[in-house]
């Protein structure tokens, strides 16, 4: 059967809610490390995928998974070993007293449980995102997700603050006190709830604001947020969804790049390298807090299943050095992207760090009007040339690389060709 056929039967019983990447869309029947093969056995190095984190179908993963399937699984209300060494291996990476998890079963419902310990522990009902984050797809947490629009006027216990964009935000980095301007925007969105009667209990951060246009933020504005926050009585959730389990190639979890400890972290995607599991670490104070108003249960989230997923994600981590690997190979995809930079005038910054990258691009370096007819050919071009990217930003010309974590300098060396090459064809 064709693959129009296929399109066509999906849009019929999928609906149109759903989108689909590249203009004909890859029928994707194969993985393994960084490579998706599709239906014509036709193989492409995987840039954009984050969740199988520890590469596509990785042989361990699929064996623990199956073995603990064939033997039990169940859920969170009986005892099972995996789920207790699961979370104590996790707490282990974290700092201070980051050390008391709930498993669930996406980003979202992390975030969702986040706001309701932040709101059962603080007494208030106030919530703080930044403009163009995404964090989930429920209807609280797409209100806290501003990059696609809210369907509906935001709701008053919602404000909405300005992220660090020196890019293309109102302050760039050679402005005199420009983390204090971009700070203003925390009290701004304080001053906000109060007018609406609201107190925060919480302000939702990501340690690299990735939806916005992968910005890293300055270690100071990430400090600053934290003391703002809590000195109006909320507490602060940091979003490791995406830039968690070495992403950013410093440390574990992104928001130690900045020597903070928040209250709440939230991890997903590339928790389980493909299994649904997603996690909320709070402090035993928090999490006390937490259950003496509330209970938690979740049918699927933590299951031993997941939790054995969970473990072995992380065992490979821990002993194959990921955190090394995607330091050298980051640094070396991103100063490959600064070459690039020197040779084609359409980029107009590259950002990120780790193996969390991405180009920006521009039809004038002055202006740093945005290219997005030029990047969506960049990333369709790269398509068929065999690399896979995506375009992420509100004006959707920035060009993203966020690869499994297994991804190599050599891996690198060929996304640079496909980019140097679909640059030249613009
Ligand atoms: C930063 C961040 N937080 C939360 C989520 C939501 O995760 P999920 O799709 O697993 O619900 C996402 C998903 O893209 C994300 O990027």
């Amino acid at each position: 059967m064709g693959n129009e056929q296929l399109v066509e039967r999906r849009r019929r019983t999928l609906g149109p809610a759903y989108r689909h990447f590249y203009r004909e869309p890859l029928y994707i029947v194969r993985g393994e490390g960084v490579w998706l093969y599709d239906e014509q056995g036709r193989r492409y190095l995987d840039c954009y995928n984050n969740v199988p984190s520890v590469g596509h179908c990785r042989p361990e993963i699929v064996d623990a998974l199956s073995r603990q399937a064939a033997t039990l699984n169940t859920h969170t209300r009986y005892l099972h070993h995996a789920i207790v060494e699961y979370a104590e291996m996790l707490a282990e990476t974290l700092p201070g007293d980051l050390s008391v998890c709930t498993l669930v079963c996406t980003g979202t419902e992390a975030n969702e449980l986040a706001y309701r310990i932040a709101r059962t522990v603080t007494g208030n009902e106030g919530a703080i995102c930044t403009i163009g984050a995404y964090h989930g797809n429920s209807t609280l947490v797409s209100e806290l997700s501003p990059c696609f629009g809210r369907e509906r006027p935001k709701p008053a216990f919602i404000a909405d603050a300005m992220p660090p964009d020196v890019y293309r935000g109102p302050y760039g980095s050679d402005e005199p006190g420009y983390v204090d301007k971009y700070v203003e925007f925390v009290d701004d969105a304080l001053d906000e709830l109060a007018d609406n009667g609201h107190k925060p209990a919480m302000m939702i951060i990501d340690s690299i604001y990735d939806a916005a246009g992968v910005h890293t933020p300055p270690p100071e504005y990430q400090q600053r947020v934290h003391e703002k926050v809590r000195a109006a009585g909320g507490l602060v959730v940091c979003d490791e969804v995406q830039s968690g389990l070495t992403r950013l190639g410093d440390h574990w979890w992104g928001f130690m790049d900045s020597a903070v400890v928040p209250d709440i972290v939230t991890m997903g995607k590339p928790m389980g390298a493909g299994h649904p599991l997603a996690v909320v670490v709070t402090t035993p104070e928090i999490a006390a807090d937490f259950a003496r108003e509330s209970a938690y249960f979740n049918t699927f989230g933590g299951n031993p299943v997941s939790a054995t997923v969970g473990k072995t994600v992380l065992e490979i981590v821990r002993r194959d050095d990921l955190l090394g690997n995607v330091q050298s190979s980051g640094d070396y995809l991103r100063a490959g992207l600064c070459r690039l930079a020197d040779r084609h005038a359409l980029i107009g910054d590259v950002r990120g760090k780790g193996l969390f990258l991405a180009v920006d691009l521009v039809r004038d370096r002055d202006t740093r009007e945005p290219a997005a007819e030029q990047a969506a050919h960049v990333v369709e071009r790269m398509r068929e040339i065999g690399v896979l990217v995506a375009l992420i930003g509100e004006k959707r010309n920035t060009v993203k690389f966020r690869p499994p974590l297994v991804f190599t300098t050599a891996h690198a060396e060929m996304a640079l060709s496909a980019l140097n090459e679909a640059l030249a064809a613009c």
